[in-house]
């Protein structure tokens, strides 16, 4: 099989962090994002064929588009990492601004199934060992003040994530949800519209997961012998855990 990767957000953290850890070992590489610079830069650091595309996830016709006119020699992909992906408004639902809940679901949600509808065929076309990878997160999973609409979106990509194994049982496609928790990557920066203290602050005093954590476990989900698929891998850093519920008292 054919070792190439189509991986959304690779302008960015985990994505970008991929894709420097697919390459080194050899596989060829389609990276997409908004952010044609950061995709050029990337390209030019990699030593494999990269193909690049400026894409918002959250246009199907787009989507459609970069898929169906890949470069022949990138047409054979064998794995999808759907990481495209983003948190906004971290305080409660009652002072979220709309737009922002509808900007979540649109990429998360929207984008990850845009990107997933016109991969599907080449996948199945792959076979046998190849795989589809996506980025969920430990609030799909585990309630916390802040998340709403954003841990909502990835109960989605687990419960989405199961489905389509279902679907896919007989092609020898795999999929799987890998589920991380604090991670430093810019998405705090994304997540309060470029509050630099912010993201400092959450991170700092700590050991959170860094990109290229997270970008071992994609590796290693996927170059794992064909037979075995990781239904979801939900990995945090030792020093993050759960605290107590929260009771409101007289
Ligand atoms: N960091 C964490 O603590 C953490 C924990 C659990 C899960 N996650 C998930 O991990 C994934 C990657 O996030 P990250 O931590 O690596 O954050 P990041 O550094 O902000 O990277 C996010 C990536 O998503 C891309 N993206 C966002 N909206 C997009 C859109 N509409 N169309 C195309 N690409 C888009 C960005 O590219 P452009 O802006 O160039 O388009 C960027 O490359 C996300 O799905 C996130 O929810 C993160």
């Amino acid at each position: 099989m054919k070792k190439i990767a189509f991986i959304t957000g690779a302008t960015s953290g985990f994505g970008r962090a991929a894709a420097k850890r697919f390459a080194q070992d050899g596989w060829a590489l389609v990276l997409s994002g908004r952010r044609e610079e950061r995709l050029a830069a990337l390209k030019s650091e990699l030593d494999v064929p990269v193909h690049t595309i400026k894409l918002d996830v959250r246009d199907s016709d787009a989507v459609a588009q970069a898929v169906s006119s890949l470069p022949a020699e990138f047409a054979e992909v064998s794995l999808l990492v759907n990481n495209a992906g983003l948190a906004l408004a971290p305080q409660g639902a009652p002072d979220v601004d709309l737009k922002d809940w509808h900007t979540m679901i649109d990429t998360n949600v929207t984008g990850l199934v845009n990107v997933t509808h016109a991969m599907l065929p080449t996948l199945i076309r792959s076979g046998r060992g190849s795989s589809i990878i996506n980025v969920g997160s430990i609030a799909g999973s585990w309630p916390y003040p802040g998340s709403h609409v954003y841990g909502a979106t990835k109960a989605f990509v687990e419960q989405f994530s199961y489905n389509l194994r279902c679907d896919l049982q007989g092609t020898g496609v795999r999929v799987t949800d890998i589920a991380p928790g604090l991670a430093e990557t810019e998405f705090t920066l994304v997540r309060t519209k470029g509050n630099q203290d912010a993201s400092d602050n959450l991170y700092s005093g700590t050991e959170p997961l860094s990109a290229e954590d997270i970008a071992e476990q994609m590796f290693y989900v996927a170059t794992l012998p064909e037979h075995i698929n990781i239904n979801r891998l939900e990995v945090m850093p030792t020093r993050q855990a759960w605290s107590p519920f929260a009771i409101d008292r007289d």
